[in-house]
């Protein structure tokens, strides 16, 4: 049992909600005291079956209730004011990825962490794969050459995810888990160009980019490349994957599992855990430690994995 239970508010019970409640609910650190949607019905299944306080209206509830901790699990484009009123309210924040929809946002939340001094926890749950810590170990200390990773997916279920005004393209959306991790394993990226396309789908009316595709270099001199497609049939069965190509090494990680390739030598983890949960886990240990750094994602990080994002979106509007 921990030694204090930390009451939670979440703000936003749509999708990605889920599984944040079910670890809350199961963790003897969180009590979840209040939930908010502007779907009135979302935020009444949300509080379900628990005493939780049910808001339309996330600044009523950072007012009335009385928490520790704040979740923002809403559309990517409200991350800026929503976070930065938790923040300044005096609350811990989690935050779900991208971090916000443009710099100026996620410059927002950082400077409001900082100044708050409160835990700013990012939704960057691959940073909590098994795989990324068997890729940082695999290649501690091994120059890398290259970082090749792609994301294939389908029309996104979610309408604002699917309109790229509200999504913000799928790079933005799915392809900054890849970049997030290229960063985590590989250190800062300091050059981004990038082409996007509307070739496949335009006739269908589908609203985004069908593909994008990403090129860039590391600080040490390594090579990125990320390709993104929302072309393909649902139930694609691909996992997004991560290459990691070092001196005579090859570190593959997808959320799945993990591939280790040597001369004559392969060797295969499979993740056992969840990520995400474990995500909430050191999240919600650091804010009982009340340590800012103790998580492994923290906005101002994420606020850089962002910034290679918008980098690329600006080299392809000049295309
Ligand atoms: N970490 C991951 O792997 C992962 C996966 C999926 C989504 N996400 C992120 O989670 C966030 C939410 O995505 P989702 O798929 O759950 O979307 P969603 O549309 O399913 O849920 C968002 C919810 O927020 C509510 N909402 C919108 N504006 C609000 C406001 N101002 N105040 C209160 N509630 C509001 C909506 O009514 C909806 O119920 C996005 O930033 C998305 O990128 C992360």
């Amino acid at each position: 049992m921990s030694e204090r239970t930390l009451r939670v508010g979440v703000i936003g019970c749509g999708r990605i909600a889920q599984p944040h409640l079910s670890n809350l609910r199961s963790s003897p650190a969180a009590s979840v005291v209040a939930v908010c949607d502007v779907r009135p019905e979302a935020a009444k299944r949300a509080a379900e079956p628990t005493s939780a306080e049910v808001f339309t209206d996330p600044v009523a509830m950072l007012e009335a209730v009385e928490m520790d901790v704040v979740y923002v699990l809403t559309p990517t484009p409200t991350h800026g004011e929503l976070g930065a009123a938790v923040l300044s309210s005096g609350r811990h924040l989690m935050v779900e990825k991208p971090l916000a929809a443009n710099l100026e946002d996620a410059d927002r939340l950082v400077e409001a962490a900082e100044r708050s001094g409160k835990v700013a926890a990012v939704g960057h749950q691959w940073r909590y794969l098994k795989g990324a810590e068997r890729a940082r170990e695999a290649l501690d200390g091994s120059p890398l050459a290259l970082v090749h990773a792609w994301y294939y997916w389908t029309w996104p279920l979610v309408g604002w995810i699917a309109e790229r005004a509200t999504g913000g393209g799928q790079m933005l959306d799915q392809g900054i888990h890849l970049l997030d991790l290229a960063r985590h394993v590989a250190g800062e990226v300091n050059e981004a160009t990038a082409r996007y396309t509307l070739a496949a789908r335009a006739s269908q009316g589908f609203p985004n980019w069908d593909a994008q595709v990403l090129h860039g270099r590391f600080i040490s001199g390594a090579l990125l490349d990320v390709a993104v497609t929302y072309a393909l049939f649902s139930q694609v069965s691909e996992q997004p994957t991560i290459d990691f190509i070092g001196n005579e090494v090859l570190v593959r990680v997808t959320p799945k599992w993990t591939e280790v390739h040597r001369a004559g030598e392969t060797a295969i983890f499979y993740e056992a855990g969840n990520p995400m949960a474990e995500l909430d886990k050191a999240f919600l240990s650091a804010c009982l430690a009340d340590d800012p750094l103790a998580v492994r994602s923290t906005v101002k990080d994420a606020r850089n994995s962002l910034a290679v994002v918008m980098k690329a979106n600006a080299s392809a509007r000049e295309a």
